[in-house]
């Protein structure tokens, strides 16, 4: 183990990166609480496993290409048809492929948020402008952005890492002005499920150039098997289709899938629990001295050090210290060097969490 327990500069801060913090710190991931990665701390439901071992089965066959039962399952459990959606290997895969496929002339990103919009236009050499959203909103985006020529628009509905959260009824002015300019959109749904009512998808039909996206990994609590998908309208998942590489959700994510939509008993007990622990955390956060924290509405909180001196970077080193991983969110366009982010866990790591916050007192 490292003596000083600091981290080499050479860790990036993103979050659920925390193999590579164990390593470099000299410890074993498991003896890391990680506070950095957004992942259900429920875990995944119990029947995903049972899944998984059966899928191995059918391992010698490739995976159904058109991932036919589980666009089904997700169509009856959104009450939409097979054909308005399309799966992949994870959300992040959907991301690359939608720049990949639109070619969009320049796409707009409405900021803070998943720096993977920004990397996938870059990647596909589409020029991109933001739209920054204010501290005094919370980071909420109040008015539609100004597009500054851009066919394609990123934004997050829960925003991450700000965790703010539109209504439908707040929403859709926003996507409608951007439809009357023609602009395709990505609404990036990675974490609704844990508030499924905001979704916006009963508007889908409405809206020929709109592209939700979700995500398996935060709510069902697999990031390690990569599974997303995107919901749109039936022409437009047909065109994301053609771009899209064959067989990139395996047999196991697949059937993983199915049994996830299966159990609503783990779904009810994880919306009910992760807002208990938020708002338990929101609460206690908000008594430190020194901390501002955002009235983030799902499974984690960003929050600013507004004591003097205190930097993310230097928190985020002193909590290793108690065996705690949380999220410089320093990097993320729109912030600066003193926003954290943490992920809402149980009870027990939450108090974990507290006391050790208490211990190095941002406000201090
Ligand atoms: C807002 C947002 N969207 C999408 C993703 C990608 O998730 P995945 O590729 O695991 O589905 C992330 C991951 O951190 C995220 O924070």
């Amino acid at each position: 183990m490292r003596e000083d327990f600091s981290l080499p500069d050479t860790v990036a801060p993103h979050g659920g990166n925390v193999y590579e913090v164990a390593r470099a710190l000299g410890i074993k991931a498991a003896d890391l609480v990680d506070f950095s990665a957004n992942i259900n701390p429920l875990g995944y439901p119990p029947g995903a496993e049972v899944a998984a071992a059966e899928a191995w089965e059918v391992m010698t066959h490739y995976p159904d290409r058109q991932c036919q039962d589980l666009k089904e399952a997700l169509a009856a459990y959104h009450g939409l048809s097979p054909d308005e959606i399309l799966a992949g290997n994870g959300s992040t895969e959907l991301i690359y492929l939608v720049v990949r496929a639109l070619r969009p002339r320049r796409a707009l990103i409405v900021t803070p948020a998943f720096s993977e919009y920004e990397a996938a236009c870059r990647m596909y050499q589409a020029p991109v402008v933001f739209h920054p959203t204010a501290e005094e909103d919370s980071f909420t985006l109040r008015r539609p952005p100004d597009l500054g020529g851009a066919d394609l628009v990123f934004l997050a509905n829960p925003a991450s890492p700000s965790g703010a959260l539109l209504t439908p009824g707040e929403l859709l002015p926003l996507v409608e002005a951007l439809a009357a300019s023609g602009s395709y959109m990505v609404l990036d749904e990675a974490f609704i499920d844990f508030v499924e009512d905001a979704s916006l998808k009963a508007s889908l039909g409405n809206f020929p150039r709109l592209i939700i996206l979700r995500s398996f990994t935060k709510f069902f609590g697999i990031p390690g098997l990569r599974l997303g998908y995107l919901m749109a309208k039936p022409g437009l998942t047909a065109t994301l289709a053609e771009a899209q590489e064959p067989w990139s959700v395996n047999v196991v994510a697949q059937a993983v899938g199915l049994a996830c939509l299966a159990d609503q008993e783990f779904m009810d007990r994880s919306r009910e629990e992760v807002a208990r622990e938020r708002d338990f955390l929101l609460a206690e956060m908000s008594r430190l001295p020194g901390l501002k924290v955002f009235a983030g509405k799902v499974n984690y909180l960003l929050a600013k050090l507004t004591g003097s001196g205190w930097l993310a970077s230097r928190l985020r080193q002193a909590l290793l210290k108690h065996r705690i991983l949380i999220r410089d969110a320093s990097n993320f366009r729109s912030l600066d060097e003193r926003f954290i982010r943490v992920a809402v866990r149980r009870r027990e790591e939450n108090e974990q969490l507290l006391r050790a916050l208490w211990a190095c007192r941002p406000g201090r």
